[in-house]
């Protein structure tokens, strides 16, 4: 897209502001910094064949079939903690390279798998949290053109980390010389977030709902994981309903998945 047609950035704080037929055919990221955008990252970096992201238990099952434990895991939680009868939670330290690598991995968390499943009908969609952020920052510059950034938030209401991370993509991506931009009032909002709560990630996630949250049940430690910037350098890139690591050569991203 030419320097004099300006890309035009949306924000959505929480899924519960968008229609999911209002997804259709858009370029969408969507951020669950707490924990699942990292999960992902982490799973796929260790060599996860795939994720395909539930929005409930009985899909979670009815995809996993018979075959749960041997080539296909299920991994998520409810209110933090593992599910019973899965073999992963949804915290990033268990998806180890031993435990994923070539497996396919169901994923059912309270509030970012849903929002991937929304998204399922976008034309490019991404995961992005803070480990993964200059990724996706680089692959939304190969598309050069309009996108949004959904937040999963946390029971429907607004999340800190998630608003800090959409306003960091921003305020990266606005940098570059060769493009220009139209921001709505969300995309200003986070821009500004991230500037007055962005400046200590890891400060930010001890401090705000849901990171309190884990480490008061004993998820301290995926705090740092979560928190730490540029770590897991993948663009977790959906389609069909599956996700996958997007190779990042790509200009066109929907053409070149899997
Ligand atoms: C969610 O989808 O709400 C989260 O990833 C929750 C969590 O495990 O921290």
């Amino acid at each position: 897209m030419a320097k004099n047609i300006p890309i035009k950035i949306e924000v959505y704080f929480t899924p519960l502001q968008i229609d999911e037929r209002q997804l259709k055919d858009k370029n969408i990221v969507i951020i669950d910094v707490l924990r699942s955008s990292t999960t992902i990252a982490m799973a796929l970096q260790n060599g996860a064949r795939e994720i395909i992201p539930v929005k409930n238990i009985e899909s979670a099952m009815r995809i996993s079939g018979g075959l749960a434990g041997d080539v296909t895991l299920r991994g998520g939680e409810r209110n933090g903690k593992m599910i019973e009868g899965f073999e992963l939670g949804n915290s990033p330290s268990e998806y180890t390279e031993e435990r994923v690598k070539s497996k396919s991995i169901i994923l059912l968390t309270t509030n970012g798998s849903p929002a991937m499943v929304a998204g399922r009908s976008a034309k490019n969609l991404f995961v992005a949290g803070f480990v993964n952020l200059s990724s996706v920052v680089q692959a939304l510059k190969n598309l050069a053109t309009d996108f949004m950034i959904i937040c999963s938030g946390q029971d429907g209401k607004f999340g800190l980390e998630d608003s800090v991370c959409a306003g960091k993509i921003i305020n990266k991506i606005t940098k570059e010389k060769d493009m220009s931009f139209t921001l709505d009032d969300s995309a200003t909002a986070a821009a500004a977030l991230d500037k007055a709560f962005g400046k200590s990630v890891p400060k930010l996630l001890a401090t705000c709902d849901h990171g309190a949250y884990l480490a008061s049940i004993g998820y301290q430690n995926d705090l740092e994981i979560c928190g730490a910037l540029d770590s897991i350098p993948v663009v977790p890139f959906l389609a069909g309903g599956i996700i996958r690591t997007m190779k990042q050569k790509a200009q066109h991203p929907s053409k070149l998945a899997g």
